[in-house]
């Protein structure tokens, strides 16, 4: 097989989409109402209940359901937002949104998430315990993070956990479902993600008064649903604005499509998790790669591989080239937050101060890992990870 003419082309990512969602998508442009409306309260409830909490708000992307969720436990301007680095820019952005701070802890190097302890150990100093509002915590890659130690330290220095569940649907835990552990949670159907509606999230929540406040602000701060003003015939027409609110709701259109998507929502999971193990178990083969952490209570949204570089005579970078010519697609979750300009600049960041990050940065890709990946694709992907590596191979010394 030449690298110049590769054998298959295989992007990093593919929507999982079909007839289904083709006919829920029919069926909302035929009724005539295309907005928020039925769909998105069935959408709602049905989400509600497979997560197992009261409360579910659909809103148009998980960026709009992290900043809904931060100003519903109270964030305002000065205060402190703590959470990951390792993460996309969306987890800690609407922390500006609303005036607050960004303050980041590093990761544990197993998980990949924000690392509990360091989370105790900032708030130890007195000016941050005062200003925290929440932790934000990242289920990265769809493994959860250590949410009882988090919501235990959370606890007890009275400040809130928003999960970042964008990866992690559905994963159920002892504590319950990634994303409905903490005060809020927050999952996103991007069109990359575990279950999509092309664009959308998901705001979860069991307290009534974060619920009735994200409902507020998704929609201008208008104080009662509309959703129903121009069906029905009469005085329906009466509305009063409370708050300056957004303008986040979920149209019909994507609604239909996340019902559809929440029903194969385990067996897509059942999909991603069966290709995840055959990478494992053909990886661990290989002394100069480094496996992810893999527990059961995972949604194999991503699969990140580390390489040794020690023992190869490429570098990371290379790697994914050399994946590239043979047509793979990979990508790099994530180029941590501290790196990237704005917030290096504000914060007055270095590499320096989250060693775990960086390290987990500098040797790790992402493979394609999604449910319509054929059996011979994930052949060739196992394949060519192998020969890339094996060929750039040096014993230690
Ligand atoms: C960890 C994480 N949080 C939040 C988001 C934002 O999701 P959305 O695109 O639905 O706004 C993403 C999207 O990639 C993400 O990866």
């Amino acid at each position: 097989m030449s690298e110049a003419s590769p054998s298959y082309t295989i992007p990093f990512a593919r929507p999982h989409v079909g007839k289904e969602e083709e006919e829920a998508v029919l069926r909302v442009l035929r009724s005539g109402w295309l907005t928020t409306g039925k769909e998105a309260l069935a959408f709602e409830e049905e989400f509600a209940k497979a997560v197992g909490v009261p409360h579910a708000c659909a809103v148009q992307s998980a960026t709009a359901g992290l900043h809904l969720a931060l100003e519903a436990v109270g964030v305002r301007e000065g205060d402190l937002v703590i959470t990951t680095p390792y993460t996309f820019t969306a987890t800690a952005e609407v922390a500006r949104y609303l005036g607050a701070e960004v303050l980041f802890c590093d990761i544990d190097e197993k998980t990949l998430t924000i690392d509990p302890r360091e989370v105790e150990r900032t708030l130890k100093d007195p000016v941050v315990a005062r200003k925290a509002k929440v932790v934000v915590p990242v289920h990265l890659a769809g493994r959860g993070a250590r949410m009882a130690e988090l919501l235990e330290i959370a606890r007890t220095a009275g400040v809130a956990v928003v999960e970042d569940a964008a990866h992690a649907f559905p994963v159920e835990t002892p504590l319950g479902m990634l994303g409905a552990i903490g005060d809020l949670g927050v999952y996103s159907f991007y069109a990359t993600k575990p279950i999509t509606t092309g664009e959308g999230g998901m705001v979860v929540t069991a307290s009534e008064v974060y619920a009735t406040r994200v409902r507020l602000m998704r929609l201008h701060g208008i104080d009662r649903p509309v959703w129903n003003r121009y069906r029905t015939a009469g005085a329906a027409w009466y509305y009063e604005v409370v708050e300056p609110g957004f303008k986040y709701n979920m149209p019909d259109i994507l609604a239909a499509i996340g019902r559809v998507q929440l029903r194969k929502a385990w067996k897509l999971r059942e999909e991603r998790k069966r290709i995840a193990l055959r990478y494992l178990e053909a990886f661990a083969t290989r002394d100069y790669l480094i496996l992810p952490d893999a527990p059961e209570e995972h949604a194999w949204h991503l699969f990140i591989l580390g390489i040794r570089e020690d023992l190869l005579s490429i570098t990371r970078d290379e790697y994914i080239e050399k994946l590239a010519r043979r047509g793979i697609g990979t990508s790099v979750h994530y180029i941590p937050l501290f790196l990237m300009p704005y917030y290096r600049k504000r914060y007055h960041l270095s590499p320096d101060d989250f060693p775990v990050s960086m390290r987990v940065y500098r040797r790790s890709f992402s493979l394609p890992l999604y449910p319509d990946l054929s059996d011979e694709e994930v052949d060739y992907v196992i394949r060519s990870v192998l020969e890339t590596g094996d060929a750039a191979y040096r014993k230690r010394p």
